[in-house]
């Protein structure tokens, strides 16, 4: 592979659809092989726009606005940081050849809808899920439940993230209302709803899971050690790795990882997130991307999840071997303001085992992630309460207006 001079007429160009603090550190990642990053969102001043050699504001789901940036800057490679795109724009631009989709045009566009993905991964690779229905009116919701998906239940719309419009039903006389939140809390209301079984699960697990070209360019399945983490409201609070499992469950969780990104294809990095009760495993959802809970990595691998997707993508060898245990616990923003300040850090950052990130974001909100502290110990429930205690010290501040 051959790498250009980034700002110079050879550089390899990266755009980033979604400039999030995810986005952020797969730009730092590239930016440190010399790759000129191109940074995109909705909003100005995203996280990774503050690293980004150029920055561009534009609605990501107007196909339109996204062939003509395409068009213009040419980049080598499109990476989705987001699931809310055009995909169509995706397609028609992969199967021109201008640029190269990350992982593929299909995964953005299956990942992006619940729908796509659990319909691909439990009929056509026949991996285990919960059980699943669709719905597009109420009655057709009560009728799924009632015929044996049964209570509890998760209904979620088919297009949402971060736990958004999802709601656990206990009982019949909850359904309604989770039927409305999920009508309404979706991206776009596809006029559709996701209701599954509830797993009974004794932990849940990331299971970050490379494509990479070996040394005769072919690709080639990696795993990290498998990242635990706890959920509150759909978003996660912390995470950890590595998770103790049994052998077979871990046998298990690869296999499942393995069968749904070899059918997804491509080369980059995957969030495979998984129940695990004993030696089960299921299926939940794939990101063909870094994952949240992976975070972590910045912490307790040599190459991160930001490292191994890079990586992947620029075509160069991977490792995903683990350095040590490790934890991250988010910061979050604690207050809705629309400039905020930080205090704490100095606290936080006494402890030579902790580390943390502030990701800049503009704008706070009660629950906007703002930040991650990361800290590694020799036993996982140390580097949780290390992570836990330096998110807690950091403060996030309203700034008062003279
Ligand atoms: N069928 C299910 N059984 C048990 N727990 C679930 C189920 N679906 C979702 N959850 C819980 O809710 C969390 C968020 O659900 P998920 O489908 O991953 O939504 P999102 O796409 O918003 O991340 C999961 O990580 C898990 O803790
Ligand atoms: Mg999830």
């Amino acid at each position: 592979m051959k790498i250009g001079t980034a700002l110079t007429q050879s550089a390899t160009k990266a755009l980033l659809l979604g400039s999030g603090e995810l986005g952020k550190e797969i730009a730092i990642s590239l930016q440190r092989y010399g790759v000129e990053v191109i940074a995109v969102d909705r909003y100005q001043n995203a996280p990774a726009q503050h690293i980004a050699q150029r920055n561009y504001v534009i609605d990501m789901t107007d196909a339109e606005a996204v062939k003509q940036l395409i068009a213009k800057e040419k980049p080598d490679f499109i990476i989705p940081e987001i699931e809310a795109i055009a995909t169509d724009a995706l397609a028609e631009i992969e199967a021109i050849g201008l640029s190269q989709v990350i992982p593929n045009a299909r995964a953005v566009q299956l990942t992006m809808n619940r729908e796509g993905i659990r319909t691909m991964a439990a009929e056509e690779v026949g991996v285990p899920t919960s059980s699943y229905a669709f719905a597009e009116t109420f009655t057709e919701l009560k009728t799924a439940v009632d015929a044996g998906i049964g209570y509890p239940c998760f209904v979620k719309p088919t297009m949402s993230s971060s736990g958004k419009g999802q709601s656990m039903v206990k009982t019949a006389d909850q359904l309604e209302a989770a039927w409305d939140y999920a009508k309404s809390g979706g991206r776009t209301d596809t006029g559709k709803v996701i209701v599954e079984g509830a797993i009974n699960f004794d932990y849940e697990i990331t299971l970050l899971t490379v494509r990479a070209l070996n040394q005769q360019g072919e690709v080639e399945t990696h795993f990290c050690a498998p990242i635990g983490h706890r959920q509150e409201h759909g978003d996660y609070r912390e995470s950890w790795q590595p998770q103790a499992m049994t052998e077979a469950a871990l046998q298990n969780s690869q296999g499942i990882a393995y069968k749904v990104t070899n059918n997804i294809g491509g080369l980059g990095l995957f969030g495979v997130e998984l129940f695990i009760q004993g030696d089960n495993v299921w299926f939940s959802e794939v990101s063909p991307r870094p994952h949240d809970t992976g975070m972590v990595t910045m912490i307790t691998q040599r190459q991160s999840e930001f490292d191994l997707h890079a990586r992947a993508i620029l075509g160069l060898p991977v490792s995903t071997a683990l350095d040590r245990t490790g934890a991250s616990a988010v910061i979050l923003g604690g207050v809705d303001a629309e400039q905020v300040e930080y205090t704490g850090l100095e606290q936080a950052l006494t402890d030579p085992d902790v580390d943390v990130r502030l990701f800049a974001k503009p704008e706070a909100f009660v629950t906007r992630r703002m930040g991650v502290a990361v800290a590694t110990s020799s036993t996982v429930e140390e580097a949780k309460e290390k992570a836990i205690k330096a998110a807690s010290l950091i403060n996030v501040l309203k700034v008062k207006r003279d």
